[in-house]
């Protein structure tokens, strides 16, 4: 049975300002989606690589990934994607191959995700994990707020989480494929769909295994976290 990695690349990244759209822009010279790709086919578990491309963008990822360099002995496919990461996920996950037994999700927007964490998310699920998500725990106090009611007002403090209990979750997050299929089929999501995948199996009521997260697997946001991810590969190059 063979291990996939779905790379949801739809979004527009409107919160690292206008522009190109955040997976096609450059790290170190080279499309934040390509350092997403390599990352996953870096993984002797993975040999098929699905692309979750903007939906009007499917050709030109299709020509960055003939463009570069990437391991021969995976296999490579593009879709185009959808409104939410939610359906941007299921269109990808609607295209694998029978033989898939294993669904390794990935945000393109992570680039620089260690080998070493992915290849751990895919062991746990291969141990028997329905789902397993990479976790760190957090610096920051976290709390619960009552959105303002009118514009102007202020948001009001409801609860302070005992942080040693919460995790930042990131990607890979990996899943037995018939887990994460049920979970896109029966769950219902509204407003910008689900955050995370993991969370719609939590709603099945299937357990989540969680392994350690690396920082270099932040998620690029905000501008600042370009500056910090660009940091990261010129201390990896040195
Ligand atoms: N994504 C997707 N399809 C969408 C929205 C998001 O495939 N309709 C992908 C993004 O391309 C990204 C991942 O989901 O790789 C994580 O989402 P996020 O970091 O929120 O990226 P964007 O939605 O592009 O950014 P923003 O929310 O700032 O617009
Ligand atoms: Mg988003």
């Amino acid at each position: 049975p063979r291990t996939a990695a779905v790379i949801p690349a739809a979004g527009r990244g409107v919160r690292l300002g206008p522009g190109t759209p955040k997976a096609l822009r450059a790290l170190g010279g080279t499309p934040i989606l390509i350092h997403a790709v390599r990352a996953m086919a870096a993984s002797r578990a993975v040999s098929l690589v699905v692309v979750v491309a903007p939906p009007d963008g499917a050709a030109e990822v299709k020509h960055l990934l003939d463009a570069h360099a990437l391991p021969e002995r995976t296999d490579y496919l593009v879709v185009p994607g959808g409104e939410t990461r939610q359906e941007s996920v299921r269109l990808g996950v609607e295209t694998l191959p029978e033989d898939v037994a294993v669904v390794l999700v990935h945000d393109a927007a992570r680039p620089l995700v260690p080998v070493d964490t992915v290849d751990a998310v895919a062991g746990a699920v291969r141990d028997g994990a329905p789902a397993v998500v990479p976790a760190l725990p957090l610096a920051d106090t976290v709390k619960e707020v009552e959105p303002a009611g009118t514009p102007g007002e202020s948001e009001r403090v409801v609860a302070t989480p005992v942080r040693a209990r919460l995790r930042a979750v990131q990607t890979p997050q990996g899943f037995e494929r018939a887990t994460l299929e049920r979970a896109h089929a029966e769950v219902a999501v509204d407003g910008e769909g689900a955050t995370d995948d993991a969370g719609m199996v939590e709603r099945l009521g299937f357990p989540v295994v969680v392994v350690p997260g690396h920082e270099e697997a932040f998620k690029v946001t905000r501008p600042l976290d370009l500056v910090l991810a660009e940091a990261v590969l010129a201390r990896r190059r040195a």
